[in-house]
């Protein structure tokens, strides 16, 4: 089942082109990686995906619902984890995720019940009465994920969830996300860390607003007879700029 299908979506702040007519499908239950260096356009795709900002040209959909008309269908059943994400440093984690609760709508026993299932989600639960203020990291982006999932959306972007992060960190950061993939969840996740594609079931990688590749890492290497993800991207960025 596809769950977010773009076709041609493009994206033009003033003369400059972020999104240049892209298109890709991601399936139910898939982790599907959205590689690119810095100022590829991963933001302002999810941006334009979920309704935050208009697309120039192009559209998509998001479980069945058009971005342009039903932003606000698309927003009420998605996770999202903004690149610069904000907690509230004041508050403790399980304050932090209550907070968003409220925002969804959730409240009472219920708010409860899925609060405490978004601590044991991402492995927290003894320590949610510490302040926002006092954890890692790694602590941080986790309970970024308990925010964005507290309302169990069957959808998530996540946009560089494990920036600054260390590699232990990392890992089982990427650990939760199986999980949760395992579960039937569908997950956008983009990152400028190449190991990170290796981690996905499917990726495009992008570059100045175009996808210069997509499919299984394992599809990727096998074409370019190579084991190295970030040498594949080096080398069509490369001919790119020489094709200009
Ligand atoms: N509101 C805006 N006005 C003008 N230019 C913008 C705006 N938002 C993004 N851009 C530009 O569009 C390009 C793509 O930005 P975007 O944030 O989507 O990149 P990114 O792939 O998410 O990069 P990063 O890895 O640094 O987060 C960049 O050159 C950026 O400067
Ligand atoms: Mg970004």
């Amino acid at each position: 089942m596809v769950v977010i299908e773009v076709t041609g979506l493009r994206k033009r702040f003033g003369a400059f082109t972020a999104v240049d007519g892209i298109d890709f499908s991601v399936e139910k239950g898939e982790i599907f990686g959205f590689i690119g260096p810095n100022g590829s356009g991963k933001s302002t795709t999810i941006r334009m995906l979920l309704g935050l900002l208009t697309p120039c040209g192009g559209g998509g959909r998001v479980l069945g619902y058009d971005i342009a008309t039903q932003s606000e269908a698309i927003r009420q059943r998605t996770g999202y984890m903004a690149q610069r994400f904000s907690l509230y440093d004041d508050l403790t984690v399980r304050e932090n995720i209550s907070f968003y609760a409220g925002v969804y709508g959730l409240r009472g026993a219920c708010a409860a019940e899925r609060i405490r299932e978004a601590l044991e989600t991402v492995d927290l639960p003894d320590i949610e009465n510490m302040r926002a203020s006092a954890l890692s990291t790694g602590w941080r982006q986790r309970l970024g994920l308990a925010c964005a999932l507290v309302h169990q959306p069957p959808v998530m972007f996540l946009d560089e969830p494990t920036g600054g992060v260390d590699p232990l960190a990392r890992r089982q950061f990427w650990d939760l996300l199986y999980n949760l993939a395992g579960s039937g969840s569908t997950i956008l996740v983009t990152t400028h860390y190449m190991d990170e594609a290796d981690h996905c079931n499917r990726l495009c990688l992008i570059n100045e607003g175009r996808i210069l590749l997509s499919g299984t890492p394992g599809e990727m290497k096998r074409s370019a007879g190579t084991r190295d993800l970030g040498e594949i991207f080096a080398r069509i960025a490369q001919q790119g700029k020489e094709n200009g």
